[in-house]
């Protein structure tokens, strides 16, 4: 799973624990929470239905008995009311109570948020995880430079080397070039060339208009996006198209064993050439 997947569903996940959690709080603000408490009960008591019609059996005359109904109805002015086991019931102490309701859904709460701020914390853990275990946004190891700048041309042709890892196309550049180009001054964008005066460049293979995989175009030498026709020469000079800059590239050194590490955290942007270091198209388009 990509950082970029985990990172969505850790958002989506903290909304649905927010929306649990507002749900709470309107649940722990409605009028019924707490304990019953003695007010509650007593009045609670006088809105009980009236007690039921009472029979009354009296004696005739003639000594026989004689039931008789009569409807006696307790009523509010009533002197001595029948006892009511509600009104006499006392209200549970705490102890008795044990975890009322209040207190379960404040616990729910503090669970609630707790799970809130945890996928929070793993959304921004996801985040730069990459980084942390030497995935892309990590210095990239590319291997022995010399190597690399030999499987770069082929008869005068450049045929640039793309590398996964770092989703970079590396291509060669000629050092005499740098006075006067877009990359004077700028640091870290040329690599190598010491001694041959040819070093390399990584080019980012998104293309700086919408992020579309720009792929490589041997024949014209350069690249060309499939998407909507954004032209870039040979060192990802802007040449036509929609794309408001040259490609992106990312900042190289060489270690001591001679090998290109690329900084794929450091992407390094320019604007539109005024001069370009490459001539372009040398042939047929690609797209
Ligand atoms: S994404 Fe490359 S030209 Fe639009």
């Amino acid at each position: 799973m990509s950082a970029t997947t985990i990172f969505v569903v850790g958002i989506i996940g903290a909304g649905i624990l927010t929306v649990l959690g507002i749900f709470a709080i309107a649940i722990r603000r409605g009028p019924s929470a707490g304990p019953i408490t003695a007010e509650e009960l007593a009045d609670g008591a006088t809105n009980l239905e009236q007690p039921a019609p009472v029979v009354v059996e009296t004696e005739t005359s003639d000594g026989s008995e004689e039931a008789s109904a009569a409807v006696a109805t307790i009523t509010e002015s009533s002197s001595e009311p029948p006892p009511d086991p509600l009104i006499e019931k006392q209200p549970l102490s705490t102890v008795e109570y044990g975890v009322t309701r209040r207190k379960f859904l404040n616990r729910a709460l503090y669970i609630v948020f707790g799970l809130f701020l945890a996928q929070f914390a793993l959304g921004a853990l996801s985040y730069v995880w990459p980084k942390l275990k030497g995935g892309f946004g990590a210095p990239i190891n590319a291997g022995n430079l010399d190597e690399l700048k030999a499987a770069l041309s082929d008869g005068g042709t450049i045929t640039p080397v793309f590398l996964p890892a770092a989703q970079a196309w590396v291509v060669p550049f000629e050092t005499s070039n740098l006075a006067g180009s877009s990359y004077e001054g700028v640091p870290f964008v040329v690599a190598g060339g010491e001694s041959d005066g040819v070093g390399v460049m990584a080019l980012w293979q998104r293309c700086v208009h919408l992020g579309c995989r720009v792929p490589e175009c041997i024949p014209s030498q350069g690249f060309e996006c499939p998407c909507h026709g954004s032209r870039y020469n040979i060192h990802g000079e802007y040449n036509s198209g929609p794309a408001p800059r040259n490609m992106d590239r990312f900042s190289l050194s060489v270690n001591g064993a001679g090998e290109l590490i690329i900084e794929t955290g450091t992407v390094v942007q320019t604007p539109r050439s005024k001069t370009f270091t490459a001539e372009y198209p040398q042939g047929p388009f690609c797209v």
